[in-house]
């Protein structure tokens, strides 16, 4: 099937067939490789991207399921002025260690954010419980998501925001 969709604000075209899903169009189709297959389960969140602004797993959705929609990858975040406030915020926090869930985790935090940009602790624990993370406790990925919401658009460096900011209960 012929599906049409925009991808990182470049509209594309592309024979798809039909059963497939939308992570492997984006990493096979069109070389997107950040969003990463981490499970066979829906339960890891390392595939997350953004479909119209929703954050969305998409090893549960078929790249039909995005036609005529926008999809937003962790490649499109970070600009020529710089990361984009949640990727500066997830730098300044340490919000990584291997790094394989942070693409995901990064385009989970966009979403939670777009949705509620001040959100308190427990909702940005609720928010990320879909997305799973071996190495850092998640500590530091809820105090990165607390740092780029309070710094807002202009992102951390912009405010100044210390590491000392935010008390995160473990
Ligand atoms: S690859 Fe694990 S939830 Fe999509
Ligand atoms: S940083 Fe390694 S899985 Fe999250």
């Amino acid at each position: 099937m012929r599906v049409e969709l925009t991808v990182n604000g470049r509209a594309r075209a592309d024979e798809v067939e039909d059963r497939l899903l939308l992570i492997h169009y984006l990493r096979e189709v069109c070389g997107l490789r950040a969003a990463n297959v981490g499970c066979d389960t829906t339960s890891c969140g390392a595939c997350t991207v953004l479909l119209d602004g929703q954050s969305v797993k998409s090893c549960t959705v078929l790249t039909a399921q995005a036609a005529g929609r926008e999809v937003t990858t962790a490649e499109a975040l970070a600009s020529d002025a710089g990361l984009h406030p949640v990727q500066a915020a997830f730098q300044q926090e340490h919000g990584l260690q291997c790094g394989f869930c942070t693409p995901g985790m990064v385009m989970a935090a966009v979403g939670l954010l777009a949705e509620n940009p001040h959100p308190t602790e427990a909702e940005v624990r609720e928010g990320l419980e879909g997305n799973l993370c071996r190495c850092t406790g998640y500590h530091n990925i809820v105090r990165a998501v607390l740092t780029a919401a309070a710094a807002g658009p202009g992102g951390p460096a912009s405010r100044g925001a210390g590491h000392d900011e935010h008390e995160v209960s473990a």
